[in-house]
């Protein structure tokens, strides 16, 4: 304690050695964090997906404001999520082709993003998972044994569904949304079709074949805004034969002008796939002509201990200093980078085990995992 009453003679004279200067992080204080978004201004957006609840809690806020400037809503925009099952039910014959929708859960990331002034990912059109049965049945029939629709029925409803959701959010939201998944992971190689398309449990697939895909592209470029980048999005894309599968099923749509960039998802291991796979299929996507986005990235950490998590902090670091070299030898147009979560207790991996996959722990404070992707010199490359 600082003594006030002392006068020169109560002073005495010391000397001090090897002086060490440290910078002192007060716990909590997440507002003098370098920031990533500042970071990477000059080459790619830096994003993180959020769930509605994040979008009211003040630390999550400040968090997520600072230190991105793009989001994607981790389900609200799902069909699951937009689809009026209420409404459609109620006048089969009214809503048959034209689908019933409720935008009330789409509403609430997008007017997050635009009173923060963040952009937005719209994430996703169309998926074979998180879209209900009945969508796809001639009467949008909960039962699980009702018929599914036809194509002719099936391909008015897309084109409604996509007229629909994408007029909504270029006349209430103009200028947000800045990238669209129009398809989200269609190839399944494993299913043993020809062209690698997933069949097994896709009712797009069931119903059309692989001409669904085509169709809902044209779809979205007939009705997004200007300027939006419509793109193909999907899981373990590292993979040889799937790799090759989507750039097959790509470069079509790239001739025919209705396909913009390649999302490669990037839910990955500690040490899966390795680094020389990983930038092969970023080079691979990006040597179509087309953007990359990096769309939601976690790495399935299970262990917290020191080592763990310094491990976790230098596999961001490669990451993020391959993105960057990508971007500025000119390899690959990245053009946006999102991890999937903002804190470790909300992550999706979490299930029987706890997992520890992003750069922000359960009290918000930064991990290595933070640091690394900030390329700080604390966190070793190698
Ligand atoms: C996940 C969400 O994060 C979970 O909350 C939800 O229960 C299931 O979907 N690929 C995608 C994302 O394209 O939409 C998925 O998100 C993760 C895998």
């Amino acid at each position: 304690e600082y003594n006030t009453s002392a006068t020169p003679d109560d002073l005495l004279d010391i000397y001090i050695d090897d002086i060490e200067i440290y910078e002192v992080r007060v716990v909590g204080d997440n507002a003098n964090l370098p920031k990533l978004c500042e970071i990477y201004k000059e080459d790619f957006k830096v994003g993180v997906a959020l769930m509605d609840f994040e979008l009211k809690d003040e630390r999550r806020v400040n968090l997520i404001t600072t230190q991105f400037n793009s989001i994607t809503m981790g389900n609200e925009m799902k069909p699951e999520n937009i689809l009026d099952y209420k409404t459609c039910s109620s006048d089969v014959k009214k809503y048959m082709t034209e689908p019933a929708l409720n935008f009330s859960k789409l509403d609430l990331g997008m007017k997050f993003a635009k009173e923060h002034q963040l952009s937005m990912r719209g994430h996703t059109l169309l998926w074979h998972q998180q879209t209900p049965r009945w969508f796809f049945t001639k009467n949008y029939s909960r039962d699980p044994n009702a018929p599914l629709a036809s194509k002719e029925i099936m391909t008015k409803r897309l084109e409604s569904y996509m007229k629909q959701v994408l007029t909504y959010c270029n006349t209430n939201y103009p200028g947000i949304i800045y990238a669209w998944d129009v398809v989200n992971e269609a190839i399944n190689v494993e299913d043993g079709i020809k062209g690698g398309y997933r069949s097994k449990d896709s009712y797009w697939y069931q119903i059309f074949g692989s001409e669904y895909i085509e169709l809902a592209f044209t779809y979205a470029r007939k009705y997004a805004e200007e300027g939006v980048s419509l793109f193909y999005n999907d899981y373990n894309c590292f993979e040889k034969s799937k790799l090759f599968a989507i750039c097959t099923m790509a470069e079509d749509l790239v001739k025919k002008g209705i396909l913009d960039g390649i999302g490669m998802q990037s839910h990955i291991k500690m040490d899966y796939p390795s680094m020389t796979d990983y930038e092969y299929a970023i080079k691979k996507y990006a040597s179509l002509g087309v953007e990359v986005q990096i769309t939601e990235l976690d790495i399935d950490l299970a262990g917290n201990s020191l080592e763990d998590l310094t491990k976790l902090g230098t596999r961001y670091k490669k990451l993020f200093s391959l993105y960057q070299s990508l971007k500025e030898t000119k390899q690959a147009n990245i053009t946006s980078v999102t991890v999937w979560g903002l804190s470790d207790d909300y992550s999706w991996l979490n299930g029987d085990k706890r997992k520890y996959p992003l750069f922000f722990d359960d009290n918000l404070l930064p991990k290595a995992a933070f640091y690394g992707a900030c390329l700080d010199e604390s966190i070793p490359l190698y």
